[in-house]
């Protein structure tokens, strides 16, 4: 049905087809804009005007999934608040003094295990094509995963029927992030720290620009060591060896670094300006950007050769696709086992000592399957972890002069990058005015494609994550100035979009992270890191790693043991600034070097 409206403006005549918003229908809003159900509780739309929740296994019931089953309310009266358990878990030093050194860590370990790992679904369920569940998406590993439905196209307004007609101009809001005075984080991490999130997290997150963030092309959906090895078989293939299971190395000033691209011959992005003999071909097209993603490229490296001569040596009948193979696992496993009890435990700040031990989970209800979800790649971008410039070996070197400058790599070489890391605060990641000028515009390509991909409101997330939503942009922020901004780009907190949501939050007092990302972030990284294959019963065994050798290599894996295991001298290293006056030391090469 067409119907032809006239309006008059300033004196111009104009005339309207408009095909749908006059006529009747569509004049009523999908009744799932106004996100009805709580609780995790899924909305289907029947008729035009009427919904129903599907509150299943939330634990809920009622229309709207908002009254508690018995077991709930009781579940509720005992559930601490989160603030609660983060200030348990990083005071009572006594206590987790006690802890550390007793089969307590063990059942702590496992209750922060299944508390969080439980709020992540297992198969996946949506995502930005289907906000219903559907084999295509289950089965379609190009899809990143989401944990809400996308903003349904239909909705009056951007963020459902809340806030404003339009969102706020990016430009508006990146001096919200945008740094002022660098501001270190508070817990002391590390600039080692900074390239290990940035180095570990895209073997997972390679989001395809081209389509609306929908879509991934790490087909691994977790840790896979893609980047280490490339993302598919033809990228591997040129990468390796293939003699003992090895990946291929050149040598400079005597040291292993990876290859020349001239001698492996795959996809990478260097700028024109890059000479070729600066050139290296590393597992992910992107690890050129930064000496930072280099040195743990050349790390990885040569751990893997080196992991290779330890397996040959006890294995001498095996070929090169056993040594390779099997290698691989070890690594992933390393990375695991690194990721939760150093990087992990740096990131939480907790006085309990994290372990990594995968028996843990053998008689718990767990799924041996990830799958990488949008809202985890958005909620990662971690700029302001980024200094100003870096210090190395008496340097000052500023971002700029960083930016695919690989030879810093073997003029330093990897001792001193590592030392000079290891020593330089990195920022503070939540709580705004602390982006480095030139990385606003990550920030801004980060809402403008959230905005795209039709990502729900922040306070969505918290409900769907079992917290408070916000009442108020007073609540959600210290800075006046910042509460009073945002209340007027967005003019409801309920319109507040997920990103600068989690950026701008108030930090934790004393953390380096908001309350919204350590509860969001935490269940997709623990989720993700324990639902590795090597991680289920039928592979968590010796055999699986060519016996007690290479089983141990992974339990035993530690930062220090991958750098000074691979370098002539062992520098300080640490995802912590030095604690004390000992390890503020100088080090230096022994004299014969
Ligand atoms: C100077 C250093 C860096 C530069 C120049 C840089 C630049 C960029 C750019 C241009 C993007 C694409 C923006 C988008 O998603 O729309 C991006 C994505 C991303 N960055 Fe950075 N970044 C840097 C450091 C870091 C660090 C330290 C982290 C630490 C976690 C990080 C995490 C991410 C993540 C998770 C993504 C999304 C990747 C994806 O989904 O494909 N970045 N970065
Ligand atoms: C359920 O949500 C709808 C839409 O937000 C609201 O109109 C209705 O009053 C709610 N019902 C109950 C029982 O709270
Ligand atoms: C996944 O979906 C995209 C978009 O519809 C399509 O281009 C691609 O071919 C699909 N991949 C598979 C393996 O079906
Ligand atoms: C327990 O161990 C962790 C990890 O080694 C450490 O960071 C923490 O300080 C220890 N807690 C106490 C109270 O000593
Ligand atoms: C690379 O870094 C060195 C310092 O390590 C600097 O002197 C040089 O100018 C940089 N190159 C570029 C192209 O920025
Ligand atoms: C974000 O989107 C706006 C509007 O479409 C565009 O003008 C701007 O260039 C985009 N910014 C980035 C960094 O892609």
């Amino acid at each position: 049905m067409r119907e032809v409206c006239i309006l008059t403006i300033w004196g111009f005549t104009l005339l309207l087809l408009k095909i749908s918003s006059c006529t009747g229908d569509s004049n009523v809003v999908n009744p799932c804009c106004y996100f009805p159900c709580q609780h995790a509780g899924v909305c289907v739309r029947f008729d035009t005007d009427r919904f129903e929740c599907d509150c299943t296994d939330t634990g809920f019931y009622g229309e709207n999934c908002t009254t508690p089953e018995f077991w709930t309310r009781i579940r509720q009266m005992l559930k601490p608040r989160p603030s609660f358990l983060h200030f348990f878990l990083t005071h009572f030093h006594w206590f987790w003094k006690f802890v550390n050194s007793s089969f307590l860590r063990d059942t702590f370990m496992k209750l922060v295990l299944t508390a969080r790992t439980h709020f992540i679904p297992s198969p996946p369920t949506f995502n930005s094509k289907y906000g219903y569940l559907n084999w295509e998406s289950f089965y379609n590993l190009s899809y990143y995963t989401r944990l809400l439905p996308p903003v349904p196209e239909d909705c009056p307004l951007p963020m459902g029927t809340i806030g404003k007609p339009t969102l706020p101009n990016p430009k508006l809001l990146l001096p919200f992030f945008k740094r002022t005075k660098f501001r270190p984080d508070p817990q002391g991490t590390s600039v080692m720290f900074v390239f290990m999130a940035q180095h570990f997290t895209h073997q997972f997150f390679q989001t395809d620009f081209q389509s609306k963030r929908g879509f991934t092309k790490a087909l691994g959906h977790g840790i896979d060591a893609g980047h280490i090895y490339g993302g598919d078989l033809r990228r591997q293939l040129h990468l390796r060896l293939f003699k003992d299971g090895k990946l291929k190395y050149q040598l400079i000033n005597g040291d292993v670094y990876p290859p020349k691209l001239s001698e492996a011959p795959v996809h990478m992005l260097y700028p024109k300006h890059v000479p070729p003999e600066e050139r290296l071909a590393i597992g992910h097209a992107q690890f050129g950007l930064l000496p930072g993603l280099t040195m743990y490229a050349t790390l990885w490296l040569r751990e893997h050769n080196r992991v290779c001569d330890v397996l040959k040596a006890e294995h001498p009948t095996w070929n090169d696709e056993q040594l390779f193979q099997t290698s691989r696992l070890i690594i992933i496993g390393e990375i695991i086992c690194i990721v939760i009890e150093e990087y992990v435990q740096q990131l939480s700040g907790y006085l309990m000592k994290l372990k990594f031990d995968p028996e843990m989970l053998f008689d718990a209800q767990f799924q041996y399957s990830n799958r990488i979800a949008l809202e985890f790649s958005l909620l990662y971008h971690w700029h302001p972890l980024v200094p100003d410039s870096f210090h190395i070996d008496g340097h000052e070197i500023p971002l700029s002069q960083f930016l695919f400058n690989t030879s810093t790599v073997w003029r330093f070489g990897i001792e001193k990058l590592v030392d000079g890391f290891s020593r330089q605060h990195a920022g503070q990641i939540c709580g705004g005015y602390n982006s480095h000028e030139s990385l606003l515009y990550v920030s801004e390509m980060v809402l403008n494609g959230s905005r795209e991909a039709r990502v729900q409101p922040f306070n969505q997330y918290r409900r769907r994550f079992g917290l408070k939503p916000y009442a108020s942009f007073k609540e959600f922020t210290d800075s006046e100035e910042m509460a009073k901004g945002l209340e007027e780009l967005y003019g409801d907190i309920e319109a507040l979009e997920f990103y600068p949501g989690l950026l701008l939050e108030k930090p934790i007092p004393g953390a380096i992270l908001g309350e919204s990302m350590v509860e969001m972030g935490a269940p997709f990284s623990l989720k993700g890191v324990l639902s590795n294959p090597i991680c289920s019963p039928h592979y968590w065994k010796p055999s699986t790693f060519g016996g007690e050798t290479g089983f141990n290599i992974i339990k035993t894996a530690t930062l220090k043991k991958l750098v000074c295991q691979n370098t002539k001298w062992c520098p300080y290293v640490d995802y912590h600034v030095p604690r004390n006056e000992e390890e503020a030391k100088p080090r230096q090469p022994p004299s014969e070097l």
